[in-house]
């Protein structure tokens, strides 16, 4: 596997070296929930869920919510945070690209895991998605913008988090498999100066 495994990620958890973490949902989920864009009681997947804010947040409001995350850490942090809130969420330890769900989703919510993962790991994640989700599901993904243009110009692939070039994302997510909205897409800041695209795909 190219790019960070599970030990870099439960090294990133146990250290408290997060940066990525906003101690809370995202914003852009919650202006989507606010919105409608998927409502309770839908099945949604949330992979590379971290500490499990998105995962409390979405179980709180009646979703069938599922993290997936392959650090043991993330995994036990989540849990943690689901029971000290009451709520109830299943909790997967695997890795996004190879696990598949007993049933289908009607959403899944990406949290910027993509960026987490190698270029090359890109394909199978998204065809682990197209899977996951149910024909018509829908794909509410948070793609980290982190461009470095010196290495972009070396044509050196950096990361985490590995920028995620609309044109790149366009190939990705084929228009053969996902349905695109028409941009401007949401441009989202982050606390750490970065920020995030926010796209909404249908699954064809
Ligand atoms: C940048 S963090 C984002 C965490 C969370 N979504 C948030 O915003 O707080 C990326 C997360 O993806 C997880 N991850 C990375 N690659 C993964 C993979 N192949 N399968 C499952 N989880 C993965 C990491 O363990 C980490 O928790």
């Amino acid at each position: 596997m190219a790019g960070p495994d599970a030990a870099f990620w439960d090294d990133r958890f146990a250290r408290g070296d997060t940066p990525w973490d906003r101690g809370g949902a995202g914003p852009q989920l919650l202006e989507w929930l606010a919105a409608g864009v998927i409502v309770p009681p839908a099945h949604v997947a949330v992979p590379g869920c971290g500490r499990g804010w998105d995962v409390a947040e979405l179980a709180a409001r009646g979703f069938d919510a599922v993290g997936i995350d392959m650090s043991a850490g993330a995994c036990e942090r989540a849990r943690m945070l689901l029971a000290d809130r009451g709520l109830r969420a299943e909790m997967v330890h695997a890795d996004v690209c190879a696990w598949r769900p007993a049933r289908p989703f009607d959403a899944v919510y990406e949290q910027t895991c993509l960026c987490a993962m190698h270029p090359t790991m890109w394909r199978a994640y998204e065809t682990a998605l197209a899977a996951w989700l149910r024909p018509g599901g829908t794909l509410l993904a948070m793609i980290a913008q982190r461009p470095r243009r010196e290495a972009v110009d070396a044509g050196i692939i950096e990361g985490p988090p590995y920028h995620g070039d609309i044109n790149a994302m366009r190939m990705l997510f084929d228009d053969a498999r996902w349905e695109w909205p028409v941009p401007p897409y949401a441009r989202v800041p982050h606390p750490n100066g970065m920020h995030e695209l926010g796209l909404v795909l249908r699954r064809r």
